[in-house]
């Protein structure tokens, strides 16, 4: 079944197309991942996934309800974490999170037992008790975490979580992200982090502009590139780059003291150096192939859009 259900979603701001004809499918169990670059659209649909802003076009269901027609039960099935998170500075840590659970309507003790639990879990037991007004950024984002997780939502919405936080605030946000995800909530995460992507998602959308321009696995999204990978190569003297290129090589760049030569036949291409160094006398002293990293795939993926 698809938790999360969106179909050719539309918004637009005056003259600005945010969000152009989005769908997307989430199934129960996955940690789906949103990419996209400033301004491409990825809190825009989260808004409108989460019933904050009414899309112009299109329909989103969460676990089958429809969220502008019951609004308030498609939010029963969530927890949000927005890009600027919404918690109470006047409270303390503590309170934030029995508040939102009464609001949830959670009896007493599973109340007071799951902030405790929670609050362990984010690392912030020994502030319990403080004002949030008095926290970092790091520590503020955390107890946002820990209101959208306290009621064991089925879904969880995270706009880019851990943008701005240190190693250890980062680890503990991803590793409640997959303990939640391990508890049986399905994820929807945007980011602009590719690694961030790649080590938490088992499928991503990336949005250009307003549009999906792919939805795949992380490794797919980067196999799909493969054709852009390179070899570097290093000899024991200096060459001339036009001798390198040659059938499939279609091009050669000097990069320090090694030539990175492009090719969508790699095991072609190390045959065709070994040739060029053989005929020419020369001594290959390294040579390494590469495929692209993801961030290679995603800048290419944009450009193309
Ligand atoms: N309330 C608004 N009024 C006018 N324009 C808006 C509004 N919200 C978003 N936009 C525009 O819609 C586009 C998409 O913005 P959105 O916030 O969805 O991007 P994003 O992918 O979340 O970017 P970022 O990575 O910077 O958070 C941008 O051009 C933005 O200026
Ligand atoms: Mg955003």
């Amino acid at each position: 079944m698809d938790i999360i259900e969106a179909r050719n979603l539309k918004k637009s701001f005056g003259p600005v197309t945010a969000v152009d004809d989005v769908s997307l499918c989430v199934k129960k169990g996955e940690i789906f991942g949103f990419l996209g670059q400033n301004g491409a659209g990825k809190t825009t649909t989260i808004r409108m996934l989460t019933g904050v802003l009414i899309p112009d076009a299109g329909i989103v269901r969460i676990c089958g309800v429809d969220i502008l027609r019951d609004p308030l039960e498609a939010k029963m099935h969530m927890g949000i974490i927005p890009e600027n998170g919404t918690v109470y500075a006047d409270l303390t840590a503590e309170k934030n999170i029995l508040w939102t659970a009464k609001c949830y309507g959670m009896d007493r003790r599973s109340r007071e037992e799951k902030a405790k639990e929670i609050l362990a879990r984010l690392g912030l037991e020994s502030r319990k008790d403080d004002l949030v007004r008095t926290f970092s950024k790091g520590m503020r984002q955390r107890i946002s975490i820990a209101c959208a997780i306290v009621h064991s939502p089925p879904v969880l919405f995270l706009d880019e979580p851990t943008t701005g936080l240190d190693v250890l605030s980062r680890r503990l946000v991803i590793d409640t992200v997959r303990h939640m995800n391990r508890e049986g909530s399905t994820v929807l995460i945007t980011t602009h982090n590719l690694e961030e992507a790649n080590a938490l998602c088992s499928r991503v959308s990336v949005i250009h502009r307003g549009k999906i321009i792919g939805t795949d696995s992380p490794e797919k999204i980067r196999k799909q590139f493969d054709t852009a990978g390179y070899i570097e190569v290093s000899f024991d003297r200096s060459v001339q780059g036009s001798m390198l290129v040659t059938g499939s090589i279609s091009r050669a760049e000097p990069h320090g003291d090694k030539w990175r030569v492009y090719s969508d036949d790699t095991d072609w291409a190390i045959k065709a150096l070994t040739r060029v160094a053989e005929q020419n006398n020369l001594k290959i002293l390294s040579v390494a192939t590469s495929t692209p990293s993801l961030e290679q795939a995603f800048i290419e993926m944009t450009e193309e859009a």
